[in-house]
């Protein structure tokens, strides 16, 4: 394990095993339907990618950038729409994909912004959802873990831009950075 890494929180074969219920989960969800996910960059692109694979409906994928963090381990507490590029989702059954929910500002945010698009149905999926109270009362659809108010990095979650690479999921020892 990297020195930069206190604890490894969830492994590789944990998030890879959780990520497969999911799909089921959402497979059945949409059994029939087509369905549009729109992944929140760039937390999410490894946890959308990994999990789309095993999504079995017609698929579409886009992507939304927005942010919250500015490279630090605390919410700015606002939510920066840095593009709002979506296309015609109108009628269109959404899942909001994103890595984890903390004060839960970015996936209401977002929520608002796709539901006034005219959606026919909007779900959300998080790969992690921190156990605390939450600025917006907001609560994913399919939540992969409930982790502890930790600051967590690997599988697409970084800090300062660094360690999205990681395979894991860990805790980050901030006094060896
Ligand atoms: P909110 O507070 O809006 O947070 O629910 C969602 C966004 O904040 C970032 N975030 C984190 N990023 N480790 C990270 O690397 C964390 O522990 C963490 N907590 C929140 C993330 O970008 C997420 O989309």
């Amino acid at each position: 394990m990297r020195k930069e890494i206190q604890k490894i929180l969830l492994s590789e074969s944990e998030v890879r095993d959780r990520i497969t219920t999911l799909a089921t989960t959402i497979n059945k969800r949409y059994e029939g339907q087509e369905l549009v996910v729109v992944m929140l960059l760039k937390g999410a692109i490894i946890f959308t990618a990994d999990i789309c694979r095993h999504l079995e409906m017609p698929l579409q994928i886009e992507c939304l950038n927005v942010a919250s963090y500015h490279g630090g381990t605390e919410s700015s507490g606002q939510v920066e729409f840095l593009d709002r590029k979506l296309p015609d989702l109108a009628g269109k059954n959404v899942l909001l994909v994103d890595d984890i929910l903390d004060t839960g500002l970015t996936l209401s945010a977002v929520s608002r912004e796709v539901q006034a698009l005219g959606v026919n149905s909007l779900k959300t999926c998080v790969l992690l959802a921190k156990n605390k109270t939450r600025t917006e009362e907001v609560n994913a659809d399919y939540v992969g873990f409930e982790i502890e108010n930790e600051f967590v990095v690997g599988y697409g979650l970084d800090y300062q831009g660094l360690y999205r690479n990681l395979p894991y999921i860990g805790i980050l020892n901030v006094e060896n950075l």
